[in-house]
């Protein structure tokens, strides 16, 4: 049946596979916010929450934690149906993370890495992920057939976190493999036959292993490095900070600090195939990239949602909303909200003004938003000087996950010319 006939309650918005095999529900977040903005789910194989679709409902609880709390559910996962229901990630998450922490903590934490993502900081690094950038296109020099997203999306953010961190090359390839089962976790292709959620979670227990290896080194000989400043870092009473903490907080900067932004560029490239008009566009005037970053980010919008726990029993948007009760926030509904976008359904590499929510707002506004922007900019930048043409050659697969979102393979032939 069609969705514009199908009952409200029968749209489903959160069962990954569904983002896998069609991509983003746009057109049952279109219902919803015309009919429904503040709708209350009960989907098959999760626990029931209210979905938020409006750009102005979504700033507003983003900006009071007091009503509005992180802690806990702070990502919508299906049940667990493999194990014994032991672990709960929602209830008992196995990190406490930035994302997953309120003020007055939150505040505390944060400031433990935010004078590294600053505008100013991100300018220094420019020069080096100018080269970083040049150094994979050098790579590709010529004719060939590869995968966009394994071969080129993915290494220039990986490659500039991993340096921020000062973590060896040599390295990399544990920190992808750890961000896509991080990420993947609902998807089969990062999953192994009878695993249990926990099984799932191993990596986890290699990532604490490497970090706190990288700690360790760090204490002993610190360096002009984002790990330095961690493993040398005291909370606000003088006090060390604690180790769970520690580390929670090194792997959100590490996985967050580039799947994002490879699926922002592996989803601007699926778009320009969709829209090669703003690819010549962009081509014509190299100028427009910092627009264009902005409305690839609106557009393809790699993280999904977040969600928040009600703190105690309100009234929101008409509903009543009780203590406790879980909120989705779409910020894929809220990039294409009617009474915020002129056309939202226009990909246009020039639209200014762009309030909109890939970096999210308010209390967790995304602390790469910097680093990330700069990153997209030197590469689409670097990307419309040096391919002189690129075109599919198979399918485009996307990630089965309603958390983050974007394509996890495309199969292309490019030609690079060189510098
Ligand atoms: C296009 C790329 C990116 C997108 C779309 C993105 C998106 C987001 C969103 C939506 C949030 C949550 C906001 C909320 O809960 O209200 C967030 C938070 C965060 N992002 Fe990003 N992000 C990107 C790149 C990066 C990069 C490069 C880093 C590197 C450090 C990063 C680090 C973080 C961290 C640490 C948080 C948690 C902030 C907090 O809870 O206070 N992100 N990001």
């Amino acid at each position: 049946m069609n969705i514009q006939d199908l009952p409200l309650d029968r749209l489903d918005v959160i069962t990954a596979s569904i983002y896998g095999s069609t991509g983003y529900p746009h057109e049952a977040w279109a219902r919803m916010r015309r009919e429904d903005p503040v709708h209350w789910c009960e989907p098959p194989g999760y626990k029931p929450f209210w979905a938020i679709t409006k750009h102005a409902d979504i700033t507003q609880i983003s900006k009071h934690p007091e009503l509005f709390r992180s802690e806990g559910r702070f990502i919508l996962f299906p049940e667990d149906t493999t194990s014994d229901g032991e672990i709960d990630l929602e209830e008992n998450p196995p990190l406490r993370m930035l994302v997953n922490m309120d003020p007055p903590e939150h505040r505390e934490y944060r400031k433990l890495v935010s004078p590294w993502f600053t505008p100013r900081m991100v300018k220094r690094l420019e020069v080096r992920l100018e080269e970083i950038t040049a150094d994979i296109f050098d790579d590709l020099e010529g004719e060939r057939e590869l995968d966009f997203v394994t071969e080129i999306a993915a290494l220039q953010p990986l490659r500039m976190i991993t340096e921020i961190l000062g973590i060896p090359r040599e390295q990399e390839d544990f920190v992808l493999r750890v961000t896509n089962e991080n990420f993947g976790l609902e998807d089969p292709e990062f999953q192994r036959e009878g695993e249990t959620q926990q099984d799932r979670l191993g990596f986890l227990t290699e990532a604490a292993a490497f970090l706190n290896a990288l700690f360790e080194d760090r204490r002993r000989t610190p360096r002009d490095d984002l790990s330095s400043v961690l493993a040398n870092a005291t909370l606000s009473d003088g006090g060390p900070v604690p180790p769970f903490e520690l580390f929670s907080l090194a792997f959100l900067v590490m996985v967050a600090g580039h799947d994002t932004t490879r699926n922002a560029i592996s989803g601007g490239l699926k778009t320009f195939f969709e829209h090669p008009a703003e690819l010549e566009k962009l081509r014509a005037d190299p100028g427009l990239v910092g627009l264009a970053a902005d409305e690839i980010v609106r557009w393809t919008t790699p993280v999904n949602h977040f969600s928040r726990t009600a703190t105690r029993d309100i009234e929101f948007g008409g509903k009543s909303i009780r203590e406790g009760d879980s909120l989705a926030l779409f910020y894929a509904s809220a990039n294409r909200d009617e009474d915020v976008f002129e056309d939202p359904f226009t990909f246009r590499i020039d639209r200014d003004p762009n309030p909109h929510l890939g970096f999210g707002v308010g209390e967790h506004f995304c602390l790469g938003a910097s680093l990330a922007r700069m990153d997209l900019r030197v590469f689409w930048r670097q990307f419309v000087e040096r391919v002189e043409s690129i075109e599919p050659t198979g399918p485009i697969e996307l990630l089965d996950s309603s958390f983050v979102g974007g394509p996890k393979h495309i199969p292309v032939r490019v030609k690079v010319r060189g510098r």
